[in-house]
């Protein structure tokens, strides 16, 4: 159905990494002998997206370290996340062969963790969809609601909840669009989901390995080379 069309990612790596307290932005912190966002982007290069473009901060200083990888471009981050993204996107825009239903996928720099496959099922389950979707894992835990004393006021069913995780993939102007509407209303969103959300459409959620974490605290970081470990030795 839409195999003329070309895949497209994304990386908002402008963040500071303020939870996980670092000397340097979490996205360059190293794992197993490279930077994070190094085996972020060579996961996404590894499937057929035709070129990456990766927003960092006016400020960073640790990019141009890292070797030149084929297909990846830069642009500048934001404020917020979605604004890196929104930026990444204009970039994409001004390529000439970047048509506007061609899909993007939207892949935070700290989940370097992402399994290829996972990656290659989200594109192809996505492909039936018309608007698209996203890496998503079901909630395994009993869930609570608390109240600001962190006191327990209300058991919540799990059933049909799950975590939001990334790629998220869409077609590029109307993720474009999205996020420019929900930053034109001022309404903060945290994922490419809730923009197309608010548009009136429904994403659909694509189940994930759980070990695409998004390294946030320091002990996410064993973890991660745990994951990334095992997935090297299958
Ligand atoms: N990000 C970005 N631009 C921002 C904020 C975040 O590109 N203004 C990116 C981060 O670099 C990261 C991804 O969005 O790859 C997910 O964000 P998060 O895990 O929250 O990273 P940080 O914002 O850097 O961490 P913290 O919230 O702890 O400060
Ligand atoms: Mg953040």
């Amino acid at each position: 159905m839409s195999n003329n069309l070309n895949y497209w990612a994304v990386v908002p790596a402008a963040g500071v990494g303020q939870r996980m307290g670092s000397a340097c932005p979490k996205q360059y912190l190293s794992l197993l002998g490279k930077p994070i966002l190094q085996h972020t982007l060579e996961k996404l290069l590894q499937t057929n997206v035709q070129g990456v473009v990766v927003s960092l901060a006016a400020e960073d200083n640790y990019w141009s370290q890292l070797p030149t990888l084929p297909r990846v471009w830069t642009a500048p981050g934001g404020t917020e996340r979605s604004d890196s993204v929104r930026h990444a996107l204009e970039k994409l825009l001004t390529f000439p062969e970047v048509k506007p239903n061609d899909w993007v996928l939207v892949h935070d720099a700290a989940r370097p963790c992402v399994r290829v496959s996972d990656i290659q099922n989200l594109m192809q389950t996505v492909a039936d969809y018309p608007i698209g979707g996203l890496l998503a894992n079901p909630v395994r835990d009993t869930m609570k609601r608390a109240d600001t004393q962190n006191c327990v006021t209300e058991t919540v069913s799990r059933q049909q909840l799950w975590h939001a995780l990334t790629p998220q993939m869409f077609r590029l102007q109307l993720l474009y669009d999205a996020l420019t509407t929900a930053a034109i209303q001022g309404y903060p969103v945290t994922d490419e989901s809730q923009a197309i959300e608010l548009m009136g459409y429904s994403p659909v959620l694509v189940s994930s390995h759980p070990d695409n974490i998004k390294i946030t605290h320091p002990d996410d970081l064993a973890l991660a080379a745990l994951f990334l470990q095992q997935q090297n030795n299958v």
